[in-house]
């Protein structure tokens, strides 16, 4: 089966290694750590700023990078795509820029499913501290998608923002925005005058399932660099534009501003005006590289081959060892190949505390997480206070599979 194993020069270094923590933070291949080291030998200098060439060229890398992000994901333009530092920054920059231009006031309702990070939770949680909004979480059903019932039912007229997961990083299964689209339009009500603003955590989805934020109607989407296999401290937020316009930046200064006189200012255009300072412009440059290595193995279409070996000969294993392990996975049946789906797999071990099991893989080089994987509320709806996380990327093997399988097996 395929594996890009040998791109990712942390394996040359570290040969024994068995990384199943990419749900986490993913590896860099080779092609991105080149780029960004030859990028600060040949190419650096700030952008926006220099009329010399070094800076020019700076810029134009810097806006290739994000022509590459809105092709990633379905956007019209890279003018629809901010950079942030991570999706907690995005989620936070989105946020209080709502609040800051007037979008959610008191008794606004903002809809959050149970599945969600704690990202796309406690940014919200602090508009219902400081502006009196109310935050309202959306069950899961039995295979962890929208639960429809309690989706209509907690819909209120004053229902502004509904902020959900593409993939939920415990379970692998998203909520279905074609789903939400539908259920808004048979049974929206309410003189508002538009939809409720919806935005997907698209975090772990970009990995392993394609996006079309315009297909999906989404106002905003978020996800972070470091599990695209590009670095860390950079983020996207994407947001329709005519919304983008219009929404007040809660962060301005520096390079955000078109003008500062002693008793006025004017804000930039988009999207600088949610970038205010030197950017991370190496970032950019690992995300550009990032989305070039993604095309060049074979986009989607490999990533869905991968999935069909790896996902289900995962899959296979822990059902024999069930009910000793209790996988946090849903029904089969209706998880069919093709649907988009994070390479996660979140387990419990029968009187074993996951600490105990992540320990005892870690004695052996095999990385997992272990606890509530910053989905506190999910896990407490199980009546569980944490699990172990295997997950996987491009240079995951059988391999590492089957080594996982045989130190658990002594562990258990
Ligand atoms: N959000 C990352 C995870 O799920 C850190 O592990």
């Amino acid at each position: 089966m395929k594996s890009f194993r040998s791109d990712f020069p942390i394996f040359s270094v570290h040969p024994e290694l068995v990384f199943l923590d990419s749900a986490s933070s993913a590896q860099k291949p080779a092609k991105v750590i080149d780029a960004m080291a030859e990028y600060q030998r040949t190419s650096y200098a700030n952008i926006h700023r220099g009329a010399y060439e070094l800076s020019e060229r700076s810029e134009l890398l810097y806006r290739e990078s994000k022509v590459a992000m809105a092709r990633w994901i379905g956007a019209s333009s890279h003018y629809d795509i901010v950079y942030s530092n991570n999706a907690t920054g995005a989620f936070n920059l989105l946020v209080n820029s709502m609040a800051r231009s007037g979008w959610l006031k008191s008794g606004d309702r903002v809809l959050l499913s149970i599945v969600e990070h704690h990202a796309n939770i406690v940014p919200w949680m602090m508009l219902k501290e400081t502006h009196g909004i109310e935050v309202e979480f959306v069950a899961v059903n039995a295979h962890f998608e929208l639960d429809r019932e309690d989706f209509i039912a907690k819909l209120t007229p004053n229902t502004k923002v509904i902020s959900f997961t593409g993939c939920s990083n415990v379970t692998g299964v998203g909520i279905d925005f074609e789903t939400v689209n539908f259920l808004l339009n048979t049974n929206w009500k309410s003189d508002w005058g538009r939809l409720p603003y919806r935005v997907m955590d698209a975090s772990q989805l970009v990995a392993h399932a394609p996006l079309d934020v315009t297909k999906l109607e989404l106002d905003f989407a978020i996800f972070t660099g470091h599990k695209v296999w590009a670095d860390t401290g950079i983020g996207v937020l994407y947001g329709k534009r005519e919304l983008l316009k219009s929404l007040v930046p809660s962060i301005w200064w520096g390079g955000a501003i078109n003008f500062v006189h002693t008793d006025a200012f004017e804000v930039a255009g988009l999207p600088f005006r949610f970038e205010p300072g030197t950017p991370n412009l190496t970032g950019a440059i690992s995300l550009l590289s990032a989305f070039q290595y993604f095309e060049s193995i074979g986009g989607y279409t490999t990533i869905m081959e991968m999935e069909q070996e790896l996902v289900w000969f995962a899959l296979t294993e822990f059902a024999k060892r069930s009910p000793k392990i209790r996988l946090i996975w849903p029904d089969v049946a209706v998880t069919s190949l093709g649907k988009p789906r994070a390479w996660v797999f979140s387990f419990v071990v029968a009187d074993k505390h996951p600490n105990d099991i992540a320990d005892g893989l870690a004695d052996k080089q095999i990385c997992v997480r272990a606890g509530h994987h910053c989905t506190e509320p999910f896990h407490r709806s199980l009546g569980i206070h944490g699990t172990v996380r295997m997950s996987f990327s491009l240079y995951t093997t059988k391999s590492d599979v089957k080594r996982f399988f045989e130190v658990l097996d002594t562990l258990i």
